[in-house]
């Protein structure tokens, strides 16, 4: 009779058997998937794994320090944090098309990876957090098709590592239980989906510094917000974005001329299809006022009431 507990029994001893005295590279994106693989492994084999952590600058707020208290700090597991922020942000630069975006981000992602890993001596193995449903998924490629995504065979093909997964029998909720278990904290096993691409693809348009801040901190806020109303579990991806859009607006004796956020807070099982989430007024009320008084350059919020479909989740 299955249980996660020993669940973690034998994958262990697996690791342990087939990784013997050799070394494994994971990559750690702080992601859910990601994090469980990590700890499982460096629970079976501690210091022979290595984790590489890539800041495109596109995380959201505190996101990097966080993964890095965690499992760098606490867990006290190998972990390279590369800072790449400006070399993903040079390569945006003039990039306004969203699937120009993604594959730019991938592949310079690749790129980054690929060079620091080259760097490590004797990397044997290399652990990817690929569940079930990612496997079924990339074999139908319905929604894939329509936005590229690159969770799956996201990495180097011609680096010569035998791939570690396992996480490939089991589905998002084991996965979460499993990673309660190997004491991994709520806010990563319960974290909301991220896109790869991160906020690169909530900046609509070319993406600056000035605009990666607006969403950052506005995305703060809302989580923020969003926490004290007890809403977490309950809405299961919220965000903002920033369309580029200017509008009129007054402050004090002045007008102002700035940008709109948007607000987007869907209800959703698997991200296929998607509701809005009815987020009380007041607690709207409460977000917008914080978002034009705390984030500089917006003057106007506004809720997106769309559906998936026919809208996505992202705008992007
Ligand atoms: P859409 O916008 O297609 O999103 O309704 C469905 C789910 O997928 C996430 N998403 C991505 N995840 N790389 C990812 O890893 C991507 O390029 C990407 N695009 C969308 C989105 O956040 C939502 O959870």
């Amino acid at each position: 009779n299955w249980t996660i507990g020993n669940y973690i029994e034998m994958e262990v001893k697996k690791i342990q058997d087939k990784v013997g005295n050799r070394k494994v590279l994971c990559a750690l994106s702080g992601g859910v998937d990601s994090s469980v693989v990590a700890a499982l492994i460096h629970k079976a084999i501690g210091d022979q794994l290595t984790c590489i952590f890539v800041d495109h600058g596109l995380l959201r707020k505190n996101e990097a320090d966080d993964v890095m208290k965690t499992f760098a700090d606490d867990f006290h597991m190998n972990i390279i944090k590369i800072d790449a922020q400006q070399r993903f942000l040079s390569k945006l630069k003039n990039v306004s098309d969203p699937e120009m975006k993604r594959k730019i981000i991938g592949n310079e992602f690749i790129y980054v990876f690929d060079d620091e890993a080259s760097k490590i001596k004797e990397i044997d193995f290399l652990a990817q957090g690929t569940l079930y449903t990612d496997i079924i998924e990339s074999g139908t490629e319905t929604a894939q098709t329509i936005k590229s995504h690159h969770n799956v065979g996201g990495l180097p093909e011609d680096m010569e590592f035998e791939l570690i997964e396992p996480l490939n029998a089991l589905f998002k909720d084991e996965v979460r239980e499993l990673g309660t278990q190997l004491g991994i904290p709520d806010h990563i096993v319960w974290r909301q989906p991220f896109p790869g691409p991160g906020l690169a693809i909530r900046v609509l348009g070319e993406v600056t510094e000035e605009k990666l801040k607006i969403v950052r901190e506005s995305d703060a806020i809302l989580r923020e917000e969003i926490a004290k109303a007890g809403l977490e579990r309950d809405i299961w991806q919220y965000f903002t974005v920033l369309p580029n859009i200017r509008s009129v607006g007054v402050m004090g004796d002045s007008r102002t001329y700035d940008y709109t956020i948007g607000i987007r807070a869907v209800t959703s099982v698997d991200g296929m299809t998607s509701d809005w989430a009815r987020i009380p007024w007041d607690v709207l009320e409460k977000i917008s006022t914080r978002l034009v008084n705390d984030v500089e350059h917006i003057n106007r919020v506004v809720y997106d009431v769309t559906s998936k479909p026919p809208a996505t989740i992202e705008w992007e």
